[in-house]
């Protein structure tokens, strides 16, 4: 909290997923994988595919309804809206399409992008606005439809990831219950996961020359990531816990970026979080990147799991290589 004396809150949760499913037994069809081999590598069943008529601004805009409800404000109260994305429907950006769809008319609003850990960048970045008093209801949207940039015939990534979108209202209050985080990145890992633009000369004028292209399949050195989160999550998460002063015994959910189970077990056993206090959809939405813990978190919240007050410790990380903790209490 400033001095100024604003703190945040975090007061409501929506989401929303294609309805296409993709299951282990359709990527069996396509690569040389197995149901077996992917469920017990990842926890992964299926995943929720955009159909082209679907839109990351449309499912971000049914995320958003669902939070600004659950909050009991109304869009037009939305002061700030930060979509957190790798994938917008348009480079320039998407959050001005969710402002127009959702009708948020008084709010500013734009992407940020910092893959699978965009959602808890953008909600750190959302306290600081709020804590300054620049702003006082954020919308924070964390969304991603990865399954238009996949290579669908690489067992070692296709297999993984999902779409859907998830977002949460952030206001300002007096009681802060945004306890501690921390936010990090090391480019010199930068080519471990990659979702590279690729251009050739286009010859314009003159000696002038463009580049002209589009963007690779997602590249991505499985065994550094996952390495890379099994080393850098627990460390991130036990700070901000020192920083808030709690211990494992006073967290009660473990929210972290639904990347691989098996890392989420991982994490949880380092920092002697019992794994009954994991918060895991990856089953049934594989990794939808910037989206995951949002979605993770509105389901938990939805079926009562999660209630208000609850300390959720909440963890990104993924390609930059970037990565985060946020400590929070819940309502
Ligand atoms: O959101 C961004 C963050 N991303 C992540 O956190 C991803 C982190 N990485 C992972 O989750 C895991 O590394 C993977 C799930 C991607 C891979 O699991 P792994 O246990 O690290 O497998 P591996 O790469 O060590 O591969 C083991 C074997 C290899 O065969 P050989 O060389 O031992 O003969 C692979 O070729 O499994 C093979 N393999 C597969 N077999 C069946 C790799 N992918 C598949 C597959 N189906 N889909």
């Amino acid at each position: 909290m400033n001095n100024m004396g604003v703190g945040m809150a975090i007061t409501g949760c929506g989401s929303a997923a294609p309805e296409s499913i993709l299951t282990n037994d359709h990527l069996a069809q396509m690569v040389d994988t197995s149901d077996e081999w992917i469920n017990i590598r990842t926890g992964m069943k299926n995943r929720h595919i955009a159909s082209p008529s679907e839109s990351l601004s449309q499912l971000s805009a049914v995320a958003a309804k669902g939070a600004i409800a659950m909050a009991g404000i109304s869009p037009t109260d939305i002061d700030l809206i930060i979509l957190a994305t790798s994938t917008p429907d348009d480079l320039f950006g998407s959050a001005c399409r969710i402002q127009g769809l959702i009708g948020a008319t008084n709010a500013v609003a734009f992407d940020l992008t910092a893959a699978c850990s965009g959602f808890l960048f953008a909600l750190i970045t959302a306290s600081q606005f709020i804590s300054t008093g620049m702003y006082h209801n954020v919308l924070v949207i964390g969304a991603d439809v990865l399954s238009r940039w996949v290579d669908w015939s690489d067992r070692t990534s296709c297999i993984l990831f999902g779409d859907g979108a998830g977002a949460v209202v952030c206001q300002g209050v007096k009681d802060n219950r945004l306890l501690s985080f921390g936010m990090y990145s090391n480019g010199s890992q930068n080519d471990s996961l990659n979702l590279n633009y690729h251009g050739n000369g286009k010859p314009l004028v003159d000696n002038l020359t463009v580049q002209h292209g589009s963007y690779n399949p997602i590249t991505m050195n499985g065994k550094e990531v996952y390495r890379f989160a099994v080393a850098k999550v627990p460390e991130a998460i036990s700070k901000t816990m020192f920083q808030a002063n709690l211990t494992a015994d006073d967290i009660d959910w473990l929210l972290l970026h639904q990347a691989n189970q098996r890392i989420m077990d991982a994490v949880a056993k380092r920092l002697n979080i019992a794994q009954s206090k994991i918060l895991s959809n990856i089953a049934e939405y594989g990794n939808t990147s910037a989206a995951s813990i949002p979605l993770a978190l509105d389901a938990a919240v939805r079926d009562g799991r999660v209630k208000p007050g609850d300390i959720i410790a909440a963890s990104g990380f993924g390609a930059g290589l970037t990565w985060g903790s946020a400590i929070f209490k819940w309502g």
